[in-house]
């Protein structure tokens, strides 16, 4: 099925949404309507507005200002622009704006990351067009790259801070050597975290992100709930001090990799937790509430998006990019490339997926100590990379680096070392990304 043609008419828009993302985007359709126009080739007409308390809301046209969102997008018009948030209701309305060949472009990662699936399919079934460049990143073009520059490519990793709320508060904690409840303080004093942190701190948000990462990247469908996630919450100043020892820094980073297993079978590990990477990484110079993503492809190399991932005018500039390519697609009467999952790989669980571990432990200072430690990786099949002591009156500090090994083996070796006599504190545990320069 293909879409209505415009036959010479405006290209008319609801907005669902008018907070700070939509807000932003009111501006931009008012202010650039000329400019708008003369790059999608046909006017781009606002045709209505629907918020949840429209009389809060003296600042916009209030011709335009409905609470039946429901009602706008049966409406006669031609592509929803979603800036609500959120499940439902909006599941329902946008899934009739597609069905009925609605374009649809959205910055809502929590719908995405659980129902594009779904969403796609609707799309798919009445020609219209499914766009959400604003859900992950904010204004960096990174999910058009993925869907269609690099469409020829195989990508083998996308890995990044797509969180500003946790990078602006280990950011601080690594220039201040502030602990962490202290610093989420600051940083909610700021604004620049929610006064309910946890979809930011506990990872949900950022794993919401991995998924619609991980899914462009490798042609299949990952859900949130695939996702393994860790939060920041656990993170110490002795945490951050420690990687300091190493000359790292820790970083909250989303990791979609493509993983071939020893027979050639393929998967994808999409995991969001704490990582320690050295200094001299091109992420750990990613600073505050900015975002960066790291991408590697077979061809081109490796590949690096950054700018700002979140705020009003960031993200509409993002919702806007989608708004004009939709609204182009209905000038020219078709639809932009679809999406595939044909690659349909598998989530291998977190238990098998390759990490490295930093470690760090009090341990008694006697000799034969470093032997029964280094039994303990032996007997788990996790070989050690470096390992560095210090003594400290009765106790002495062991930390210990490891190559790349099974999750699970990881972990397991951790608990059964924490058990030892002769270790008296695990003091820091935490997985590595990047090699030391
Ligand atoms: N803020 C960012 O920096 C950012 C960045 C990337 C992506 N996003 C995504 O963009 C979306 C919007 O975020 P935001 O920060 O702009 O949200 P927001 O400031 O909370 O605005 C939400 C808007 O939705 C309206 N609304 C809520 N329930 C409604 C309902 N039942 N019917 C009609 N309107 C309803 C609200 O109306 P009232 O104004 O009357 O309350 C408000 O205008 C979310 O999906 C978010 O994840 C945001």
């Amino acid at each position: 099925m293909s879409v209505a043609t415009l036959d010479g008419r405006t290209v008319r828009v609801a907005l669902l949404g008018c907070g700070t993302v939509g807000s932003e985007v009111t501006r931009m359709l008012i202010d650039d309507a000329d400019e708008l126009a003369a790059r999608v080739g046909a006017p781009v007409e606002l045709a209505g507005i629907a918020v949840r308390r429209p009389d809060k809301h003296p600042e916009l046209p209030q011709h335009l200002l409905t609470a039946d969102a429901g009602k706008l997008v049966e409406s006669d018009v031609d592509v929803v622009v979603e800036l609500i948030g959120g499940i439902e209701p909006v599941r329902g309305w946008l899934l009739t704006a597609l069905r009925k060949g609605k374009s649809v472009v959205t910055g809502n990662k929590a719908l995405l990351s659980e129902y594009a699936a779904e969403l796609a399919e609707a799309a798919d079934t009445s020609g219209a067009d499914l766009y959400y460049e604003a859900s992950v990143a904010g204004a960096i073009p990174l999910l058009r790259p993925l869907r269609e520059s690099l469409a020829g490519d195989r990508i083998t990793r996308v890995m990044g801070i797509v969180n500003g709320t946790t990078n602006f508060i280990l950011s601080a904690m690594d220039s201040t050597g502030a602990g962490y409840a202290e610093t989420l303080d600051e940083a909610t004093r700021l604004g620049y975290a929610e006064a309910d942190p946890t979809a930011d701190v506990d990872g949900y948000d950022a794993a919401s992100k991995a998924a619609i990462l991980a899914s462009l990247a490798f042609h299949s469908r990952v859900t949130a709930s695939d996702v393994h996630r860790e939060g920041i919450a656990g993170i110490s100043a002795s945490d951050i001090g420690a990687a300091k020892l190493l000359n790292r820094t820790v970083k909250l980073l989303a990791i979609c990799e493509r993983v071939t297993a020893d027979d050639g079978t393929e998967s994808v590990s999409a995991r969001v937790h704490p990582v320690m990477i050295p200094r001299s990484h091109q992420l750990a110079g990613v600073g505050g509430a900015f975002n960066a993503v790291y991408v590697e492809a077979e061809a081109a190399g490796e590949l690096m998006f950054y700018g700002q991932g979140a705020g009003g005018a960031p993200t509409a500039s993002a919702v806007l990019g989608d708004l004009v390519a939709a609204a182009r697609n209905r000038v020219a009467g078709g639809r932009g490339p679809r999406e595939s999952a044909h690659a349909a790989l598998p989530v291998r669980p977190m238990g098998q997926t390759p990490t490295r571990y930093h470690i760090s432990l009090d341990v008694a200072d006697k000799p034969g100590v470093l032997a029964q430690v280094a039994q303990v990786f032996a007997v788990h099949g996790v070989s050690i990379a470096a390992v560095r002591q210090r003594d400290r009156l009765s106790t002495a500090s062991l930390v210990i680096v490891t190559h790349l090994a099974p999750d699970a083996a990881l972990q397991a070796t951790v608990e059964e070392i924490s058990k030892l006599d002769v270790v008296r504190e695990v003091v820091s545990v935490m997985r590595v990304e990047g090699e030391d320069s």
